[in-house]
């Protein structure tokens, strides 16, 4: 992703449920470009246009240590089908292996059947059902 992306990634983030203005999203990549822990790789159509995209992530816990989370994850609906989101996946992949780590875990929401069944058709395998909780502060 570049700083111009800013607007397309707005737009499919709020497609995927995260309602993102251009500037939010230029502000959170601003916060993330520079670090060796994320990173944000956009697919382009034939026209250069931004058809999808995804966020990498390094995380380090106590208890697993560190491993390659997918972040978000959103492929624009007309390009759907068309091998894009597959293509950005195994782009993430390719990173964690070359920072060195050999897991990638990804949260789905239990609402996202048909994202399920497009990770477990690329290798990807249920361990746990989870519930998230929230509190203002
Ligand atoms: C999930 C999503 C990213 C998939 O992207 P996509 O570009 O449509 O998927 P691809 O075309 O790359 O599919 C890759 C492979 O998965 C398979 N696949 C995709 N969706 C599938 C489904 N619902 N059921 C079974 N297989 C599926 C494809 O057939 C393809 O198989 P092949 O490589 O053997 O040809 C996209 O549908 C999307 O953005 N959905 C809405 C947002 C979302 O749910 N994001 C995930 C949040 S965790």
């Amino acid at each position: 992703m570049q700083a111009r992306d800013a607007a397309a990634v707005a737009d499919l983030a709020t497609q995927l449920g995260y309602p993102s203005s251009e500037v939010e999203i230029a502000d959170r990549f601003g916060a993330l470009k520079d670090r060796r822990d994320a990173r944000v790789l956009v697919g382009e159509g034939s026209n250069g246009a931004i058809v999808g995209w995804i966020h990498m992530q390094i995380t380090e816990s106590l208890e697993s240590g560190a491993r390659a989370e997918i972040w978000g994850l959103v492929v624009a609906e007309p390009a759907r089908g068309a091998g894009v989101g597959k293509a950005l996946v195994e782009a993430g992949e390719r990173w964690a292996l070359s920072s060195g780590l050999k897991v990638i875990v990804v949260r789905s929401n239990t609402i996202r059947l048909e994202a399920h069944k497009f990770y477990e058709h690329l290798g990807y395998q249920v361990i746990k059902t989870q519930k998230a909780f929230r509190k203002r502060l």
